[in-house]
């Protein structure tokens, strides 16, 4: 870091980007399970669309936010930190994203194969990601579902890491997340 220059938390930019992430995936998990289960009664079709155009607002934000993360360095931890636990951070954020582009993604392949639409709001429809093959779309989908499973296992680590620093080690590393 330049001399002078004081990165107490995240930018503005970061937060937004981060807490926009983290609600749409906590709405989108149990929203999978709702739908894959067919416990949407008549709304099924409305929450498979909603399922659909969230999942694909979230790979475009986490591109985006991918992008400004690879240019834009994150302010460091506290120093006392363990080194194994900086590891363990580094790891689960970096294991964050990828599942953040596969989910979507296996998603957007596994409804192409299907093959069904997948809607974008209304607005319009993404183009398929592969031809139409059921046995692909269930390999797929199933993939789908392990991902989700993983992504709910290492977001909730995530979270109570989060509770940890703030409640138990009383440091600012969820508040510069929150405030900056
Ligand atoms: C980060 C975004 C996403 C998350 C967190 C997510 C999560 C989930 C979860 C947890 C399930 C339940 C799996 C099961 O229990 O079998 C599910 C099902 C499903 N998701 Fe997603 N999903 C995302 C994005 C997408 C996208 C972009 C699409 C399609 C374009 C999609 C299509 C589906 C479909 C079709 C099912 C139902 C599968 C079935 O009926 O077995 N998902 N999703
Ligand atoms: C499923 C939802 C969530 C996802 C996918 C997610 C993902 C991420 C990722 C990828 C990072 C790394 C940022 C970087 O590159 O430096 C991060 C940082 C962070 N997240 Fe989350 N997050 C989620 C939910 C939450 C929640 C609910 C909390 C609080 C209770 C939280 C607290 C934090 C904090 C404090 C940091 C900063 C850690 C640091 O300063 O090193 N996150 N999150």
């Amino acid at each position: 870091m330049e001399p002078g220059q004081h990165a107490a938390g995240y930018t503005q930019l970061a937060r937004v980007l981060h807490w926009l992430t983290a609600a749409l995936v906590l709405v989108m998990l149990p929203l999978g399970l709702v739908i894959a289960n067919e416990a949407g009664g008549r709304l099924q079709g409305v929450l498979y669309n909603a399922h659909k155009s969230i999942g694909a607002l979230i790979l475009l934000l986490v591109v985006v936010r991918l992008a400004y993360r690879l240019t834009h360095r994150p302010p460091p931890l506290p120093d006392d930190i363990p080194p194994l636990q900086r590891l363990a951070a580094e790891a689960t954020h970096w294991a964050l994203y990828a599942l953040l582009i596969l989910q979507p993604l296996l998603g957007w392949a596994g409804t192409s194969a299907y093959p069904a639409p997948v809607p974008f709001f209304g607005l319009f429809d993404l183009p398929p990601l592969v031809t139409a093959d059921r046995a692909l779309s269930d390999q797929l989908l199933h993939w789908h579902r392990m991902t989700g499973l993983a992504l709910a296992g290492l977001a909730s680590l995530h979270v109570a890491a989060a509770l940890y620093h703030h409640f138990v080690r009383r440091d600012r590393v969820l508040l510069r997340m929150l405030t900056g």
